[in-house]
């Protein structure tokens, strides 16, 4: 990492697949009877897992060069795992078999790393027991995770908080209910689920926050093509706009605008940062071409953005600690629950270079002043690959070597960071 310093970066990359996506072209295929395609996947620690337990249950996957195949015989013959399945780092995955298994009716226990046996599951169990799930977690809130076979019924469920996993595994509990499911959310979510549902011939309706799913139709195979992760090309965006003499295109990534909150944020800021919509029948894609740019503004972002740029949010406080005025993020409470809280993480990290902030339960401000690059400070990842990729942002931009106590994280979402970083250098 440390060759990246005293560099400038300049060049075209393609960021690794949408990892939403990924999980959930996994499953869909899995519940499918025949055989789906999934072109450009994310191959990464978390999609992996997915991956692992759909085999479990019956499904049959190979993978080609650029290319993942299924092969299914489809719902009704899928099976309970034979063994305890193991969700590693993914709340993703985590959350969405609960509603997958459960809608099954399969029995099965689960149970991840350290972190995911910390994060919540009753915001997830709690829906599903109204369906008639039955599900045991550890003191009623943590994995390892039981679930038993039990017939689901279909119901109208107002959804708390915003969470495109807890909405994803009623829908997928939805699919083999009987009657009909519907959700509803006060702020819009990733639709993936969504979309990826329709096009494998779910009977799905959604308006204005609603969204209902008509349990007992079988789904049909569909070819998927994975476009590239938003939430990943966020760390090169943010490095170009931070790095003076830098310009850098990231090609097919997802502009899906339940996700791209973070070009709102960009275009707030005044950020040189330009978007090349590209043709597409599903998904929306584009490219991205971000520049150096020395003067930028302050954000003030709560509410119904929050959603559509949750993951974006550690790379975001660091843009923040390069504007000359102040930054705040609200009603952000949510990253107290990711793979670490993500409020404290970049608060605790980041201070360590003097940016100053003031920490609230629902977020921070970042209050404007000097950064103090201070060389070879013994900095922490959590094992957290959002907070690892943004503090190597930050040592490039600063030029600031660090000491990360363990990087490997980043191979949760994208393993090919630093080498992608690696070839974009000028002086390389
Ligand atoms: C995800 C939804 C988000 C996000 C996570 C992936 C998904 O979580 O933070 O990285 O694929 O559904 P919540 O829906 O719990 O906010």
């Amino acid at each position: 990492m440390k060759q990246l310093l005293n560099s400038t970066f300049e060049g075209t990359i393609k960021v690794p697949g949408d990892k939403s996506i990924t999980h959930r072209s996994l499953m869909l295929s899995t519940l499918a009877d025949g055989r789906t395609e999934i072109h450009q996947p994310l191959r990464s620690e978390d999609t992996y897992r997915t991956m692992e337990i759909m085999r479990a249950i019956g499904a049959e996957i190979t993978e080609e060069d650029d290319k993942w195949i299924v092969e299914s015989k489809g719902h009704a013959n899928l099976h309970s795992p034979k063994e305890p399945l193991y969700t590693g780092n993914s709340g993703t995955t985590s959350r969405l078999i609960m509603g997958l298994l459960a809608g099954l009716g399969l029995n099965a226990e689960f149970s991840g790393d350290a972190s995911i046996n910390k994060r919540p599951m009753d915001r997830v169990q709690k829906p599903l027991l109204e369906m008639g799930a039955e599900i045991k977690l550890k003191d009623e809130k943590y994995p390892p995770v039981h679930i038993f076979p039990s017939p689901l019924k279909g119901i109208d469920y107002n959804m708390p908080v915003a969470s495109a996993q807890v909405k994803s595994a009623i829908l997928l509990a939805g699919l083999f209910a009987e009657g009909t499911t519907t959700v509803r959310e006060s702020s819009p979510s990733r639709n993936h689920s969504e979309i990826m549902m329709k096009q494998f011939g779910a009977k799905l309706e959604t308006g204005d926050g609603v969204i209902s799913i008509e349990g007992g139709n079988a789904l049909t195979p569909s070819e998927v093509i994975v476009p590239g992760d938003i939430s990943s090309a966020a760390f090169p965006i943010v490095l170009a706009v931070l790095k003076p003499g830098t310009t850098i295109t990231i090609k097919n990534v997802s502009l899906n605008p339940t996700r791209s909150g973070i070009l709102e944020v960009l275009e707030m800021m005044g950020a040189n940062v330009d978007i090349e919509e590209l043709p597409s029948d599903g998904e929306a894609i584009g490219n991205i071409t971000a520049s150096y740019t020395p003067e930028l503004r302050g954000f003030n972002i709560s509410g119904e953005i929050i959603p559509r740029l949750i993951d974006e949010i550690p790379i975001l406080a660091l843009l923040a600690a390069y504007s000359n005025e102040s930054c705040t993020v609200s009603d952000a409470e949510e990253l107290r629950f990711k793979e670490t809280d993500r409020i404290r993480a970049v608060v605790d990290e980041l201070s360590k270079f003097g940016i100053e902030f003031e920490e609230k339960e629902d977020g921070f401000t970042v209050i404007p002043g000097e950064i103090d690059p201070k060389p070879d400070i013994d900095v922490k990842g959590y094992h957290d690959h959002r907070i690892i990729m943004m503090l190597i942002v930050f040592s490039v931009v600063s030029n600031t070597p660090i000491n990360i106590d363990d990087s490997s994280a980043i191979d949760i979402s994208y393993p090919g960071f630093i080498n992608d970083l690696e070839s974009l250098r000028k002086d390389a």
